[in-house]
């Protein structure tokens, strides 16, 4: 067990080492900060501090739709608005949109972590160029997620050395 534990720390620096957490524990961790990942959706919908309609798991806006060039909309059968709805609820498109974001920026904010500028631009709906922004607030935001991230990865590679 001890082993397993000192195992654990060492896969940790190596992550640490390499500054790169897995795009499925960043958005984890957005989700469950979001709406403790769907838990918390008593409606789908709310407001959120600039008064934006945000819908679903990950509190996505239809800007923040737009960011994301409409990830999944089939204009053949349906409108933007219905398309909107529709990712917000489901866990896959909703990610996927949360992740394509920051593309948009793609020489800002160079050096920072993918993770880091996933986050960034998600907190209160920024938008891609939300990397470029280092307010308290935001930065706070980044810090919750990259902790939490840690904490997936970790629980993740302890539950891995049992099965290998
Ligand atoms: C989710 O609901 C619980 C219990 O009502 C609350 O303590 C928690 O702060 C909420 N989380 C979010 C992200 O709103
Ligand atoms: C959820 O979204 C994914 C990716 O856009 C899609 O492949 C899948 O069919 C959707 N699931 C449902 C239940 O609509």
């Amino acid at each position: 067990m001890f082993y397993i534990f000192l195992q654990s720390i060492f896969i940790i620096q190596i992550a640490c080492v390499i500054n790169e957490i897995p795009n499925s524990f960043c958005l984890q961790s957005i989700c469950e900060l979001e709406t403790n990942c769907g838990l918390n959706l008593t409606n789908s919908c709310s407001y959120d501090s600039q008064n934006r309609k945000v819908c679903g798991y990950f509190r996505l806006s239809e800007y923040m739709y737009k960011n994301c060039y409409f990830v999944g909309f089939n204009p053949e059968t349906e409108s933007i608005r219905d398309a909107f709805h529709r990712c917000a609820n489901n866990y896959t498109c909703a990610s996927e949109c949360v992740k394509n974001v920051p593309n948009i920026a793609k020489h800002k904010c160079n050096g920072i972590s993918k993770c880091q500028k996933i986050a960034m631009a998600h907190f209160e709906g920024r938008g891609p160029y939300g990397c470029t922004e280092k307010s308290p607030e935001r930065m706070g935001y980044w810090s919750k997620v990259e902790k939490l991230s840690m904490e997936f990865s970790r629980h993740f590679m302890v539950l891995r050395q049992f099965f290998e």
